[in-house]
């Protein structure tokens, strides 16, 4: 890869890497298309400037890209935040040019003294809004917490109008392509790891993007995934992600260990669908959780299917409910449908897990044994209800920002 190819703008160089073959982030997330770590460098006037780093088991691509380029002295590695995969090659940076200062938030040199172990005095606290000048140009960050941890900033190249906003707009997507080229593609990553990611942040980004709303931005470059040279792409995405309502849209996650809770899911879909509710429809045990935490972020409704086991929801379902509960979807509407054999708490243990929606529960349907002619009335009182509720959201998911 020439470096030359990888300049944005006139001496602002990409110099991350790609992961390929990554599969999973935070022993957690599902990363089916691989991911990058963008880090940036600005060559000032005066000054040279490091935006983020990399993965630590990318650091030596990192050092290899700025040995490439020539670079022989760094003033400022900026951490926009401190999470492994943008800080964790900083301490290698730091070796090879000593003069180098962190410059971060005052929380973010918290974090980054606990996690890498950074001396005291290699740091450089900024505020909200202060700036550095680098010669030419001058960097100006903005604190922006919540994006993913409390300590995070954006950082503002302003004569270039170029906004580094590390995590926040990212994609998970191993890709050579320096910019966005097909906005199909990336509008998928970046919903799944806006999901994933940036979902339970939901009212900080929404203060986030207000902040940032006056800026004038011609490019925004994220740590993870390609550029964005037609930023109002992605602006659009998360504006209509965090500020619009649920889309008439019901999830239903469930498990089936003898088919009696499958035929009621495959039921109930069928009864939404015939009164015009978009449903998506995941069997735990072979579902994509990356894929369920997408057609979270449309959802008006969520109904679990589970059979009660050993007293209570299956385990797998308790896992998925944990994981919804954690995302805090803007969901409005729960409900539970399922069968048992003789008994078990599975309502009171499920309604307990959701704590962090704000949500009304539907009358559940639970059925002794395999869906009996009273338990499909059931469901359909169900579906008729889900349909009354949706009345007024729009059909369909958050269509790709235009
Ligand atoms: Fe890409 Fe929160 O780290």
């Amino acid at each position: 890869m020439q470096m030359r190819d990888r300049e944005i703008r006139p001496e602002v160089y990409w110099v991350g890497a790609i992961d390929w073959d990554r599969r999973l982030f935070d022993s957690l997330i599902p990363l089916p298309d691989g991911t990058s770590y963008n880090s940036y460098l600005i060559k000032g006037s005066e000054k040279t400037a490091l935006i983020d780093t990399v993965d630590p088991t990318m650091r030596d691509v990192l050092i290899d890209r700025l040995s490439q380029l020539g670079i022989e002295n760094i003033d400022y590695v900026v951490a926009n935040h401190a999470e492994q995969d943008h800080s964790g090659a900083i301490p290698q940076v730091l070796g090879k040019y000593p003069e180098a200062k962190v410059v971060c938030t005052p929380r973010c040199k918290g974090m980054l003294i606990d996690l890498l172990m950074i001396p005291e005095e290699k740091f450089i606290m900024v505020n909200d809004k202060e700036t550095i000048s680098l010669g030419d140009r001058i960097l100006e960050f903005i604190h922006a917490p919540w994006v993913h941890w409390p300590e995070t900033m954006l950082t503002y190249l302003r004569e270039d109008k170029i906004l580094f906003p590390c995590d926040l707009f990212g994609s998970h997507l191993a890709t050579t392509d320096l910019y966005v080229t097909d906005e199909g593609q990336v509008y998928e990553a970046a919903k799944r790891y806006y999901a994933e990611i940036m979902m339970p942040f939901r009212t900080n980004i929404q203060k986030n993007l207000e902040k940032i709303k006056d800026y004038a931005i011609d490019i925004i470059a994220p740590s993870h995934g390609p550029i964005y040279d037609r930023p109002e792409f992605i602006l659009k995405a998360y504006h209509s992600w965090v500020f619009d309502e649920p889309r008439n849209i019901a999830v239903l996650p469930y498990i089936s260990m003898h088919d009696s809770t499958r035929k009621m899911v495959e039921y109930l879909a069928e009864d939404l669908a015939q009164r015009g509710v978009g449903v998506k429809q995941f069997d735990l045990t072979v579902a994509d959780i990356g894929k369920l935490a997408m057609a979270l972020v449309d959802a008006a409704t969520v109904v679990i299917g589970t059979p009660t086991v050993l007293g209570g929801p299956h385990p797998n379902v308790v896992y998925a409910v944990a994981l919804v509960n954690a995302l805090r979807p803007k969901v409005r509407f729960v409900s539970i449908i399922g069968s048992y054999g003789w008994g078990g708490k599975t309502v009171e243990q499920l309604s307990g897990m959701i704590p962090n929606l704000k949500v009304e529960l539907l009358e559940p349907v639970l059925c002794k044994g395999f869906p009996k002619e009273a338990d499909f009335r059931a469901l359909d009182n169900l579906a008729n209800t889900i349909a009354e509720k949706h009345k007024g959201f729009i059909a369909g998911f958050y269509p790709l920002g235009q």
